[in-house]
């Protein structure tokens, strides 16, 4: 079998990283792997076992987290607990303020970058996240670090979230976004081989063509 393509694009919250992942992945015929969704639905399935933060350990959510497996749907992966997808219950409020001080466990890590491995083993992908093209995918084909501007990606959040973009809304999402870019930092570092693109001004189809041009050159 030939070896298989991998393209990380990793960088902080809210730049995109996701969505220019997917359109990435389905425009080359790759499949996509989320990374920032296990993270997220590890979070989820501790909150459903004990419902306060203070009381998490390594243990509750490795446990908590062994319900979780992702299927895969059109060109991406989506984590489910119980059979069911949990991907509303995973971008709430509650789960994004929790998932850095869980995505600090090491072996919560360990698990994450295990599962991503697996499921990334019989296809060309699209891996998105903080740590994919240092940690998960050092060898990776081309490597993406997705900046932007705070008040642009948290003005992108609140319509993504379809909310009314208030000053007072735009203020307090950046506000958070800065507060979980500064607890993420230190699994948010760019490999020195990825190269950045800055999506402040640009379109979302002006970064996929630049992200699929890029890939089309190292082919
Ligand atoms: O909201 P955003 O799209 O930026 O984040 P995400 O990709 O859904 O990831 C959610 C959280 O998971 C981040 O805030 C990080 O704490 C953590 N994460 C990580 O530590 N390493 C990764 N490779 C991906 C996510």
């Amino acid at each position: 079998m030939s070896e298989k393509k991998v393209i990380t694009i990793d960088g902080p919250a809210a730049s995109g990283k996701s969505s220019t992942a997917q359109m990435v992945a389905e425009r080359l015929g790759f499949l996509h792997v989320d990374s920032g969704s296990l993270y997220r639905a590890a979070t989820a399935a501790a909150l459903r076992v004990v419902p306060d933060p203070a009381e998490w350990t390594e243990e509750v959510v490795l446990g908590a987290a062994r319900a979780i497996s992702l299927l895969p749907a059109r060109s991406s992966f989506y984590p489910v607990m119980g059979g069911r997808s949990v991907e509303e219950e995973i971008r709430g409020d509650r789960v994004t303020a929790n998932v850095s001080a869980v995505a600090k466990m090491p072996r919560v890590r360990d698990w994450v970058n295990e599962t991503v491995r697996n499921t990334s083993a019989d296809h060309n992908v699209v891996v998105d996240g903080r740590d994919i093209g240092t940690v998960v995918f050092p060898k990776a084909r081309l490597k993406i670090f997705l900046v932007a501007d705070a008040e642009v990606r948290a003005k992108r959040r609140l319509i993504q979230k379809a909310g009314e973009v208030t000053d007072a809304r735009l203020a307090e999402e950046t506000r958070a976004l800065l507060e979980r870019d500064e607890r993420d930092a230190s699994q948010t570092v760019p490999a020195a081989d990825a190269v950045v693109v800055d999506s402040t001004i640009l379109t979302q189809a002006e970064q996929v063509a630049k992200i699929v041009a890029l890939a089309e050159d190292r082919a």
